[in-house]
């Protein structure tokens, strides 16, 4: 078995700026929102990106890429020599892998001063690859994949480099039966970091939603196994986006400590704001509870729409509007990308540890829905996370 490629500098305390948006890739993973989602926001143009990365210079160490396939991106090395130009000090990027099957790109990424990569792999087998990634090559792409993360770590032991590599997959209806043999794909590899995230399926076709859409109840008893099962192997596993109800309390459970923003173009076309277009990723069953409840209400910024739900002071208010039948936006829902943000018109509430806000934010409002339960009747205007300045 490989030797470990464990990240031994972690990247938990990093301010990130992440790159995403519809960008170019040479997969076609079928739940890739950013290709077929109906509306998705597009990635940065080259003097938009560049214009990114110099604003971000000193608010932020870690540049990282997430829009399209960032390893196959012609100016990828020119943003990153800009970044350190600018003062960055790290950077990262979520990549399929295929790319680094070729060595001399391999070194030639480390050498640029990548240390930190997720490797975005959903299935185990040639044929489920086949059906995740139909580009007609018989599944073939799993094979570069775990050949391109071979390479990348081989060549970083070699060159005495030190890298991080996370393991993040999709939990879809099509693999969340399979996450164990997912997950050994690349721990037997050596990767001991991983995401599981599921998958947000309300913007794609119809009839893919219904091929890839999961509910937690059904996902959550293999989400479990799988961290029983991996308890003390060395792993280091995070549950992105999800409300984490009835999680397995593994020791190798680990949450989010990184302050992420997210930027993609400003040119996206003004997106219709919807309270009730979303993915409601959350339990069906609600846990029987006698705490207090309150009535909450949001309200879009343009005040165009409202929706009234009630929640508990045992729950996040981000959790009871998703069991309502809202559609509020949201990332990872562990208060580290500000996605789920809102602004307090009425009412109190209490906030459980984040790390985006500061003091003064909180006290002009801004709370983050998903750490925040109600400790009165609240009215909330959504979609604040442009107001942020971060
Ligand atoms: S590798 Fe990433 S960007 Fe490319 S199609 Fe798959 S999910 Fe989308
Ligand atoms: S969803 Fe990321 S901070 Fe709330």
């Amino acid at each position: 078995m490989a030797e470990p490629a464990r990240i031994t500098k972690s990247h938990e305390q990093h301010r990130v700026l992440t790159i995403r948006g519809k960008s170019y890739c040479n997969s076609a993973c079928i739940f890739c929102i950013e290709k077929f989602a109906g509306y998705h926001p597009v990635a940065p143009k080259s003097d938009e990106t560049l214009q990114l990365i110099l604003e971000g210079a000193g608010k932020y160490n870690m540049l990282f890429f997430m829009n399209g396939e960032p390893s196959v991106h012609p100016k990828l090395f020119e943003y990153v020599k800009l970044a350190k130009d600018g003062g960055f000090r790290y950077f990262g990027m979520s990549s399929h892998f295929r790319t680094f099957a070729d060595p001399h790109f391999a070194l030639k990424v480390l050498e640029a001063g990548f240390e930190f990569f997720d490797i975005s792999l959903h299935a185990s087998t040639y044929d489920a690859q086949l059906e995740v990634n139909p580009i007609d090559d018989g599944g073939r792409s799993l094979k570069e994949a775990l050949h391109g993360l071979r390479n990348i770590q081989e060549i970083a032991r070699r060159t005495r480099r030190r890298i991080g590599v996370t393991h993040k997959f999709v939990i879809t209806r099509m693999n969340y039966r399979e996450l164990m043999p997912l997950f050994r794909s690349t721990y037997d590899l050596g990767v001991r970091n991983f995401i599981m995230q599921p998958v947000k399926a309300s913007g794609l076709q119809p009839e893919v939603a219904e091929k890839l859409a999961i509910n937690e109840d059904e996902f959550m008893p293999f989400v479990n196994d799988l961290l029983r099962r991996t308890e003390g192997l060395g792993a280091e596993i995070k549950l992105y986006g999800m409300s984490q109800i009835g999680a397995y309390d593994s020791k190798d459970l680990v949450q989010e400590s990184n302050l992420v923003k997210h930027v993609s173009s400003k040119r996206n076309l003004r997106l219709t704001l919807d309270l009730y277009q979303g993915d409601r990723i959350i339990p069906e069953q609600a846990a029987p509870s006698d705490a207090v409840a309150h009535k909450i209400t949001v309200q879009l910024p343009n005040m165009e729409q409202t929706a009234t739900f009630t929640c508990r002071e045992d729950q996040f208010i981000l959790n009871a509007a998703l069991a309502s039948g809202l559609g509020l936006p949201f990332g990872c829902r562990m208060g580290s990308c500000a996605m789920c943000c809102g602004r307090l018109v009425e009412g109190t509430v209490e906030r459980a540890p984040q790390l985006i806000l500061t003091e003064q934010q909180m006290e002009a409002g801004y709370t983050l829905l998903c750490r925040s339960r109600p400790r009165s009747d609240c009215v909330i205007t959504t979609h604040q996370d442009g107001e942020l300045g971060l």
